[in-house]
């Protein structure tokens, strides 16, 4: 993909259709949300007018793609040696939290995730700074008008896959669910976990942005998908007591997945 079409895709809109300019959630009242929007936009107009210059436009090349890495204590470990980048999504969904009402000091416990996952391989692999940018612009969107439209608001980045929890210890990511891109299906396992940095982005309510995670793929997994990490997490975390909580809950959150595979 030529670097003139990632950034319309960046941008949302096309020649093809009008765009309709998709609806904040009405938690991002918050002038946050306005430096957000206006630094991404300003970045997305910056890399037209670069990519204007440049006579070789830069093409997507997921061989390109660099893991962002955790500044925090303990880091998160590199993938293992040998994988390479076959997919980068945002995700964009819900963590999902219970609190025992029975219990005056229960803390909330996370029951899972439910997210939709965009494509976004070819922006990380060429544009990272924007591509660090999305998921904390997608936070103070509509999910349910990005999954109505099956693209990510505000962008035109399209549907890639669906994850899920199918028991509380095994995130599950489903990269199958497009007719065009059957990229495999990976239950997961928690290998290592990495506080978000303190400048990361927080979600609706103010909320910290949960943990990076590198997760190995458990048994079964299709696609040669061998590990999947969470990395420039936006949002998610649960308060630190269950006061004023219902008995289930869900946080909003955005963040990236990078799916590493073992080569053929
Ligand atoms: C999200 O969008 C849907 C569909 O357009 C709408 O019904 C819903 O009220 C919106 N929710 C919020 C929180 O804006
Ligand atoms: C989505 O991602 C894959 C690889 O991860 C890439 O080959 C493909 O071109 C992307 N599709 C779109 C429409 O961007
Ligand atoms: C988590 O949230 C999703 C999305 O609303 C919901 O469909 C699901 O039932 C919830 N799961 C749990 C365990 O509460
Ligand atoms: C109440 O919650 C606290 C904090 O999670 C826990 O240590 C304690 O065992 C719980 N008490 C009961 C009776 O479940
Ligand atoms: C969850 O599912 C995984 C994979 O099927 C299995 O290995 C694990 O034992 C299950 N754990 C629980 C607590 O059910």
């Amino acid at each position: 993909m030529l670097a003139s079409a990632l950034l319309l895709t960046a941008f949302g809109a096309t020649v093809f259709a009008a765009p309709v300019f998709p609806d904040l959630t009405a938690a991002a009242e918050a002038p946050e949300t306005i430096d957000t929007m206006t630094e991404y936009f300003t970045l997305l107009a910056e890399k037209v007018q670069q990519s204007r210059l440049v006579s070789a436009a830069p093409v997507c090349d997921l061989s390109n793609a660099v893991l962002p890495q955790s500044m925090s204590n303990p880091p998160l470990p590199p993938p293992s040696s040998g994988l390479v980048v076959k997919h980068v999504a945002i995700g964009r969904g819900t963590q999902n939290y219970t609190c025992d009402l029975s219990n005056s000091t229960a803390v909330p416990v996370a029951t899972g995730a439910v997210a939709t996952l965009f494509n976004v391989s070819c922006i990380a692999a060429t544009y990272p700074d924007l591509a660090k940018m999305l998921a904390r612009v997608a936070l103070e969107f509509n999910l349910t008008q990005s999954e109505a439209s099956r693209k990510l608001a505000p962008s035109n980045l399209i549907v890639s896959g669906q994850h899920f929890f199918t028991n509380s210890t095994t995130p599950f990511f489903n990269l199958d669910v497009t007719s065009d891109l059957k990229l495999g299906e990976a239950p997961c396992a928690r290998e290592a976990g990495s506080p978000a940095p303190s400048d990361a982005p927080r979600g609706q309510q103010g909320e910290i942005a949960v943990p990076w995670l590198k997760l190995k793929a458990r048994a079964g997994a299709t696609g040669s998908l061998q590990e999947v990490f969470r990395v420039e997490t936006a949002g998610g975390s649960a308060p630190a007591t269950c006061n004023g909580a219902p008995a289930s809950f869900e946080v909003q959150y955005a963040t990236q997945y990078w799916f590493f595979e073992k080569p053929q």
